[in-house]
């Protein structure tokens, strides 16, 4: 463990209650998603009991990751608008992925990436929650007429999957850059850390100070 001097919080208490249960929302919608979407997976229903459970519970869990994607859109947006110097960033993906990131630009509190992965994810879970609630029986289902559900069934299995790659992106990047998980654990990231991957959010700490981490 890094001594406390070492270390700058990078994730409040909220933050990281709100994250870890939109992860938890997340791994029990895309499991029980994968169950009803392929027969041969049907058995993945299990993780809520039966399958008339699990019909209740994944709407459910989906909610519990809606709201804690609204505190994080909350707490994060705005730190994830564009700004100049990204456009660099992508052009050189290879040098940065060689961990020369700080040959290329000096990154502020999340690098260009995380910030197109943060708008693909909000983006999706809004297109997952309007074609949900459209087709959740037996509370709203019966008011739409059935091609439209039928659309809103096709289209969220689509996001669902392509949600699904996004947070196996989102999860190997987090352990690929070291020391960022325990973030997201501790609340904490060392300063070394800080300095090699965010230093301009770094260097804004010490004169801002850090509202809102
Ligand atoms: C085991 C699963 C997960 C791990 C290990 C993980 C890890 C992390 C870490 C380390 C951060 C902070 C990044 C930083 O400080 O630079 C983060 C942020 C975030 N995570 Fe996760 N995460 C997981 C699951 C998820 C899921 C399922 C979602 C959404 C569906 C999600 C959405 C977010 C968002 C929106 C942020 C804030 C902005 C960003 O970094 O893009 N995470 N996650």
């Amino acid at each position: 463990m890094a001594n406390q001097k070492d270390v700058v919080l990078r994730h409040s208490y909220p933050a990281r209650v709100a994250h870890w249960l939109t992860a938890l929302g997340f791994f029990m919608v895309a499991v029980s998603g994968l169950g009803f979407f392929f027969p041969s997976l049907h058995w993945l229903l299990g993780i809520m009991g039966t399958p008339q459970l699990a019909q209740f519970l994944h709407p459910v869990f989906g909610i519990v990751m809606v709201l804690g994607l609204v505190v994080l859109f909350l707490r994060n947006a705005p730190h994830c608008l564009p700004e100049k110097g990204d456009g660099k960033w992508f052009q050189h993906t290879a040098d940065i992925l060689k961990g020369n990131e700080h040959h290329v630009v000096e990154v502020g509190h999340y690098n260009p990436g995380q910030k197109m992965l943060f708008w693909k994810i909000m983006g999706l879970t809004l297109l997952l929650l309007i074609t949900g609630l459209i087709a959740w029986r037996p509370y709203f289902a019966d008011l739409f007429p059935i091609p439209l559900l039928r659309l809103a069934l096709v289209l969220h299995s689509v996001c669902g999957i392509l949600m699904m790659f996004l947070v196996i992106v989102h999860i190997y990047m987090g352990f690929w850059y070291k020391g960022t998980v325990r973030g997201m654990l501790y609340g904490t990231v060392t300063r070394s850390w800080a300095k090699k991957h965010h230093p301009r959010w770094l260097r804004e700490l010490a004169t801002k100070g850090n509202k809102n981490p």
